[in-house]
């Protein structure tokens, strides 16, 4: 299953890894292990050499393979591996990720005030969260090295997504987390494929920042999103987004914002449709953070008020939030390390970056759930994000809208028993209580028969 053999593609030879930074652009093979520019420290992109691909002969290739049985075909990312950097003929490490569904949510869409809306439900990965996508790539590239162990600072589906993949790879694997930050399930996960779970004294930026000082040790691989394979593997879900729309781009994608590798991909993976001429224009992307931890709304606004939408305009540096505090515990992050890539996205798409307050997630994430899907806190900002830009005017009921919920209704069972149950608290040890608007505590009830019937009747869902 995993390390499928193939033989048959020779994909994405030619393709190097370039720095961002316009005024660097300095070129590096794929083989080297950087993940920041040795010469500038801008950030890094894997060149995918479009000019010499037939867009429609992908497409018809791509649809030929969704009924396929070859593992390197089932897997939703593999299947687009002409776009994919490397040579898959020594194998791949997969879990079958990707090929998610793509579910219209008519409740959501009331609530949004649209005619429709559809979820990406990238919880239904292998390990629950849209990280296996990118994961995939990144541990066959470390195999491909030859590195010793994979390393990632992570708010927890990172960790449970590197640990499933490296036990795959059997390659040895170290999390780091921030303690008591990290929803249970997500580090049961981590604990049950075999990693190394490191419980760190700080938040995720302090992982985050240990992971960077020990980047230059060349035995170990750098999982996280700064790494450009991850986020060659997280595009593929824009090209599947396109055939499951049946060639028609949306005109609104809305993702959440914490470590802002997601947006990047998914701006990275349009464009490339945009370059293969399969799109004739990008959806507009649109992000969205947790009001206590939204240092990328401030550069958004930033950027703004400047007026400049030209990436040379952009400001030099973003001002970290110091003590982010979000019940999302995914998107717990202060110091984001991909707001250029993002915000490139952002910008040339004409999307927006705003913010929604716990209540707001909260609710939005209940109303999930009542369209049968359900989904973990940090992704419900997106439905909680359109409602807002809907009833800004920024999106019209009649347009196609797709929000990403990233992790899987069952990442974070606490907060959802605790807002259902009316004892979901504030963040920052507050002891105040978010009222929900659509609470469904479990009821207490006689072992009979009348007892039952007699609850039924009054039950109003
Ligand atoms: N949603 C979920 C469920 C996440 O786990 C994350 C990030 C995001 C959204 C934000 O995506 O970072 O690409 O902007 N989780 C990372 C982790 C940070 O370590 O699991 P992003």
């Amino acid at each position: 299953m995993d390390r499928t053999a193939s033989g048959e593609t020779k994909a994405g030879q030619g393709t190097n890894q370039r720095c961002m930074e316009p005024s660097c652009g300095s070129v590096y093979s794929l083989n080297a292990r950087i993940y920041v520019c040795p010469r500038c420290g801008g950030p890094l992109e894997v060149e995918t050499p479009l000019t010499m691909l037939d867009g429609a002969a992908l497409r018809e290739q791509w649809r030929q393979r969704a009924s396929s049985w070859k593992p390197i075909d089932r897997s939703g990312v593999w299947r687009f591996r002409e776009l994919l950097p490397g040579d898959v003929s020594a194998g791949v490490v997969t879990l079958f990720e990707g090929n998610t569904p793509l579910c219209e949510a008519p409740l959501c869409a009331e609530y949004c005030g649209l005619r429709e809306l559809r979820l990406k439900n990238q919880g239904s990965n292998p390990t629950g969260s849209f990280k296996d996508t990118g994961m995939t790539v990144a541990v066959t590239h470390a195999v491909r090295l030859g590195a010793a162990a994979a390393v990632c600072a992570s708010t927890g589906n990172t960790a449970a997504s590197l640990a499933a993949y490296c036990a795959r790879a059997r390659l040895r694997c170290a999390i780091l987390v921030p303690h008591g930050q990290i929803a249970s399930a997500k580090l049961a996960q981590s604990m049950d494929y075999g990693a190394l779970l490191c419980e760190l004294e700080g938040n995720f930026d302090d992982c985050m920042r240990v992971v960077q000082e020990i980047g230059d040790d060349p035995s170990l691989y750098i999982a996280n999103s700064i790494n450009p394979f991850r986020i060659e593997g997280q595009k593929t879900v824009a090209y599947e987004l396109l055939e499951q729309s049946e060639g028609q781009v949306p005109d609104h994608v809305v993702v959440p914002g914490g470590n802002l590798g997601n947006s990047s991909a998914l701006g990275k993976g349009f464009r490339e449709l945009l370059s293969l001429g399969l799109i004739d224009h990008l959806p507009r992307l649109h992000v969205i953070q947790a009001q206590g931890a939204a240092p990328f709304v401030r550069v958004f606004t930033e950027c703004k008020k400047r007026g400049s939408s030209r990436a040379q305009l952009l400001p030099e540096a973003m001002i970290p939030e110091s003590r982010p505090q979000t019940l999302a515990t995914a998107i717990r992050i202060g110091a984001p390390l991909s707001w250029r890539k993002s915000l490139r996205a952002v910008l040339e798409s004409g999307g927006e970056v705003i913010a929604v307050t716990e209540k707001e997630i909260a609710d939005a994430k209940a109303m999930i759930g009542r369209d049968g899907i359900g989904c973990e806190p940090a992704s419900a900002t997106t439905v909680a994000g359109i409602r807002k830009l809907t009833a800004a005017g920024r999106i019209q009921r009649d347009e196609a809208v797709v929000a990403v919920l990233t992790g899987h209704l069952l990442k974070d069972p606490e907060y959802v028993a605790n807002y259902h149950r009316g004892t979901l608290a504030l963040p920052g040890g507050s002891a105040q209580k978010i009222e929900g608007a659509f609470p469904n505590p479990p009821e207490r009830v006689a072992a009979t028969k009348s007892a039952f019937l007699e609850l039924l009747k009054r039950h109003r869902p």
